[in-house]
């Protein structure tokens, strides 16, 4: 076959999302390779002729692949997924090379505009001044003006969720949530803090099903009966604002729903014991327990954390029973509570893009987040939802 022609993109294709295949290109496409659409391959999008051409001996042997669903290919041969997700390619021949289909799962690093404030590692990827603070575990008490701010940032990370709940529906991509927390966090004069943090690729984390977190947003589109956790935290005026929630997508089945309630209370168990004087390794006693009442479990792995003009700093605050969590709550403190609720193990397992975190047995996992300021008298949920009570949106869909 001559690699002397090009076909347009098909009109009638969803073509929106789709970008140059060739690698390190990642460019809009304009053309698609003519005998994959002959052959129904979707996807084999190329910017340009010379694009085309330069890819042609890599992309060729898509034309002899007979399987063009891929719907079980494994990216990572040597990884053994847990549960039935898999990263989504933004092409669709997905089944060439781990590299080559590694790459196009995710589409270009977004970039914020120089007049909003950026965190130390946004250029780096290195949270410097969160490491150096690691030598000392204090905690620290807020001045006046800086809960004004942190009450500022996180009513901004709640407006950026809200507008990534109202996108949530099937057939709508991870990508195109991110797409709209980054565009939501800029209209805002935020940085969107997950960007770039040890190198995180996106602006916000997007995890669904068996994902207990830290999932990176790609094209895969969700799914009726998907539980898809979003969690958001942006940065402004130097202080950080964390929360996440988990919603459903269409239609969930009730084991499902079952997970996503207990998991919400037993945030709200957590929070409800937050006040000057408790220790921070109380919180832990709370959640489990309610989690075990239920049938769920809780992961170990990942913690709560203090939140201020550092976006992880002391407290650490596990979600389990009987922890050695150091600390305790003083009026001024800033934290958040975040417990991830699993329906099997507790256990997880990171994906070789060295973020997502999911299950061990593949169940499901769901998660919700605020960031709370320890007063005189209790706690103010300073990411609250201003509507409905400040119900989460699960309850209100
Ligand atoms: N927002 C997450 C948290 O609750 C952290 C995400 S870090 C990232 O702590 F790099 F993955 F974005
Ligand atoms: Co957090
Ligand atoms: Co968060």
């Amino acid at each position: 076959m001559a690699t002397s022609e090009v076909g347009t993109v098909d009109p009638t294709a969803d073509n929106k999302e789709n970008y140059c295949e060739t690698q390190d290109c990642n460019k809009p496409a304009k053309l698609q390779c003519p005998t994959c659409l002959k052959q129904g391959i979707k996807g084999s999008y190329f910017c340009s002729q010379d694009c085309f051409k330069g890819s042609w001996k890599v992309h060729k042997a898509i034309h002899k692949q007979k399987d063009t669903t891929g719907a079980k290919y494994n990216p990572w041969p040597h990884f053994q997924f847990t549960g039935p997700l898999r990263p989504f390619p933004k092409v669709s021949h997905y089944y060439i090379s781990t590299s080559y289909w590694y790459i196009y799962t995710q589409t270009p690093t977004r970039t914020v505009p120089a007049h909003i404030g950026r965190p130390d590692y946004a250029d780096t990827g290195i949270p410097i001044t969160e490491q150096l603070a690691r030598q000392s575990c204090s905690i620290k008490v807020l001045s006046a003006d800086e809960i004004a701010k942190m009450r500022t940032v996180c009513r901004l990370a709640r407006e950026v969720l809200d507008e990534a709940g109202k996108a949530i529906k099937p057939g709508v991509t991870a990508d195109e949530i991110d797409r709209i927390v980054h565009e939501a966090s800029v209209e805002r004069d935020c940085y969107p803090s997950p960007l770039n943090y040890y190198k995180f690729p996106k602006s916000c984390c997007v995890s669904v099903n068996e994902v207990i977190c830290h999932g990176i947003p790609d094209t895969r589109p969700l799914e009726d009966g998907d539980i898809c956790n979003v969690d958001v935290t942006v940065m402004y005026d130097g202080h950080h604002g964390d929360l996440n929630e988990t919603f459903f997508v269409g239609k969930v089945s009730e084991s499902r729903k079952h997970l996503v309630k207990t998991a919400y209370e037993c945030m709200m168990k957590g929070i409800e014991i937050v006040k000057p004087g408790v220790r921070y390794r109380e919180i832990g006693q709370a959640i489990q327990q309610h989690a075990q009442h239920h049938g769920c479990s809780v992961v170990r792995t990942y913690c709560g954390h203090g939140i201020h003009q550092l976006f992880h700093t002391a407290p650490n605050v596990p979600h389990y029973a009987k922890n050695k969590a150091i600390g305790v709550m003083k009026p001024g403190n800033t934290f958040t509570i975040e417990p991830m609720i699993s329906q099997g193990t507790w256990k997880d397992v990171t994906w070789p893009d060295n973020w997502t975190a999911v299950t061990e047995d593949g169940k499901d996992s769901a998660q919700f987040e605020q960031t709370l300021l320890v007063t005189e008298t209790g706690c103010d949920i300073l990411t609250l939802r201003p509507e409905h009570d400040g119900k989460p949106h699960f309850m209100t869909q």
